[in-house]
């Protein structure tokens, strides 16, 4: 599964934690964009769609959602639940999330600009896209 759990080196010391992002670094593409989903609810579904062609890093900022992935073949919950570490996901998975927790912060660091050709939204297009 094109899926990988990163987890950041903390700088912390009495004053607080700092985790710093680099392209090619602990980011392993060059990031093109980020964007962020606030505002979230409990009963609320995101994703639903898989891309062809863009990598993206997802840190939970503050509160939690699980993230299940999948490749066509199995499914993989993950939850993200701490702004420490990193969900990467490459191409060619499909991802749905949910149990946002309330006011649930996502940041997320993605490969390329915003292009909603890329996108595959459709479940059954997606697994005739892998073959
Ligand atoms: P959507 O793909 O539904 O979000 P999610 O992956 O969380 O389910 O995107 C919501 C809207 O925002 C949709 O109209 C497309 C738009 N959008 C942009 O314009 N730029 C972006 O970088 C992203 C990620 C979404």
């Amino acid at each position: 599964m094109n899926y990988k759990i990163i987890n950041m080196k903390v700088f912390g010391d009495e004053r607080g934690k700092l985790v710093s992002l680099e392209s090619k670094k602990n980011i392993p593409f060059d990031i093109k964009r980020v964007y962020y989903i606030f505002d979230t609810l409990p009963q609320e579904e995101r994703g639903k769609h898989a891309h062809k062609n863009l990598e993206q890093i997802i840190v939970a900022m503050d509160g939690s959602c699980k993230f299940v992935l999948d490749d066509g073949k199995e499914k993989k919950e993950i939850w993200l639940n701490r702004p420490d570490v990193g969900l990467y996901i490459g191409k060619n998975m499909w991802r749905e999330m949910n149990h946002f927790s309330y006011g649930c912060k996502l940041m997320v660091l993605a490969s390329e600009y915003y292009d909603e050709k890329e996108y595959i939204r459709n479940y059954d297009e997606f697994l005739r896209s892998l073959k």
